[in-house]
């Protein structure tokens, strides 16, 4: 009998590094998986299932605007009850460290089904940064059956507090969906809107640790620097919480060469990236994906569970004070060997092929072998 895996996601990060996963287990034989989306996202979340071609088999359909981190939580806990009280699962994967992957696990713990932790082991070890990611990964990590790590480094922090069972090191799944949204076609109009000489700058912020005075701080270090460089515009594709939009519009709408969007769907915002200069962010996917395309990224944070890329030299944490923005931009865009020095293609995050990996994995746990999962590691 196929083992029958419930995929859990409900945010826009998830869905992207899920959805590879999902296509390799309905190719694998002996799976069969069973998506579930508690659409704690609902607009961003239904642009990557339509880009990927994903029909979810159950949408707990959770958002609502403004939601409070203790209202989210305490629905979709209700919500998880019901998918657990309907079917019986032989496993259930989570992704990463949003409230829908924390309390995806806490219910399946409650429904003694085992638990696969996609992306599991990032960790900072301040647990207000990020906010409450920091501790929804923890949380997962001390329930998981199976952790998927995606470098050497996440794998060694689960060691090194004592989950010893059941870690593979596999790469990051984003880098598989890449592989997908850079060969779709880029159609998006704005890139007619943009003038084809200039030198563009990717730009998100999200963060809740950011909302505030840091937000602005970062907003109006962009605003001077692109007002000092005539050859640069800044595409900022803004999140749709009410508190965001509105810090945004009233900081930087209808600033000239600053261009502020709806959410991009994944390939438009892939090839945009590929096309830009730079890019600025606090997400945590984008610090993954763009060092794989060689473009150097400035984190508006203090800190990052990503050092890899920084490592690699592609990442750098310039933090949230105007005076550091601005200096980080400056030198991007004037001294050229500091920009070269960051602007190398690296890979530390994944070679494509992390959901083949963990699909392996997940194989030799059950004991239906589809090839050897000790050979499954990346990053040797
Ligand atoms: C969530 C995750 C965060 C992740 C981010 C990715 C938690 C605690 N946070 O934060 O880890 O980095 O997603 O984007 O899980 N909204 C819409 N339409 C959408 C999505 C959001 O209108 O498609 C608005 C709603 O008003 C919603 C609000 O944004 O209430 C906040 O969404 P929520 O998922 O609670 O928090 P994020 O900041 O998106
Ligand atoms: N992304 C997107 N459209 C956008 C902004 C981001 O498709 O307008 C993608 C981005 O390429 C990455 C993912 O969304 O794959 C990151 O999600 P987000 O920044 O919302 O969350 P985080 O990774 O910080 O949890």
């Amino acid at each position: 009998m196929d083992k029958k895996v419930l995929v859990v996601f409900g945010t826009r990060p998830e869905a992207i590094k899920m959805a590879p996963l999902v296509k390799e287990l309905e190719q694998t034989p002996g799976f069969t998986p069973v998506v579930c989306v508690t659409a704690q996202h609902r607009e961003m979340l239904d642009q990557v299932l339509e880009c990927f071609d994903i029909r979810a088999d159950m949408d707990l359909n959770m958002m609502k605007e403004g939601q409070s981190l203790y209202s989210l939580s305490a629905d979709l806990l209700r919500g998880m009850e019901e998918v657990f009280r309907k079917d019986p699962y032989d496993l259930v994967l989570v992704h990463g460290d949003t409230t829908t992957a924390f309390i995806g696990a806490l219910a399946a713990y409650y429904a003694k089904v085992p638990i696969g932790h996609v992306e599991a082991g990032l960790r900072t070890y301040d647990k207000y940064a990020p906010f409450p990611e920091e501790m929804n990964r923890e949380w997962i990590g001390r329930v998981a059956d199976m952790h998927f790590a995606p470098t050497k480094l996440a794998a060694a922090h689960l060691l090194k507090e004592n989950r010893t069972r059941h870690i593979y090191v596999t790469g990051n799944t984003g880098i598989d969906a890449m592989k997908w949204t850079l060969n779709a076609p880029f159609t998006h109009p704005l890139q007619h809107k943009l003038r084809k000489e200039t030198r563009w700058i990717l730009m998100t912020m999200h963060r809740r640790e950011n909302w505030g005075e840091p937000m602005n701080n970062v907003f109006q270090a962009v605003k001077r620097i692109v007002q000092e460089n005539p050859d640069i515009e800044l595409i900022y594709p803004v999140h749709p919480n009410p508190a965001i939009q509105k810090a945004v519009s009233d900081a930087l709408a209808g600033q000239d060469r600053i261009h502020l969007t709806a959410p991009l769907d994944v390939v438009d915002l892939h090839h945009i990236m590929k096309r830009s200069y730079m890019v600025l962010t606090d997400s945590g996917g984008i610090q993954e994906e763009a060092p794989s395309l060689g473009k150097p990224v400035l984190v508006l944070r203090e800190k990052t569970e990503r050092p890899e890329g920084v490592t690699a030299g592609t990442l750098k944490c310039v933090g949230t004070r105007t005076p550091n923005v601005m200096e980080g931009m400056r030198k991007l865009l004037h001294d050229r060997k500091a920009y070269a020095a960051m602007a190398q293609a690296a890979n530390p995050f994944g070679d494509g092929h992390a959901s083949a990996r963990i699909v392996r994995a997940i194989g030799d746990y059950f004991d239906i072998g589809h090839g050897s999962s000790s050979n499954a590691s990346w990053g040797s």
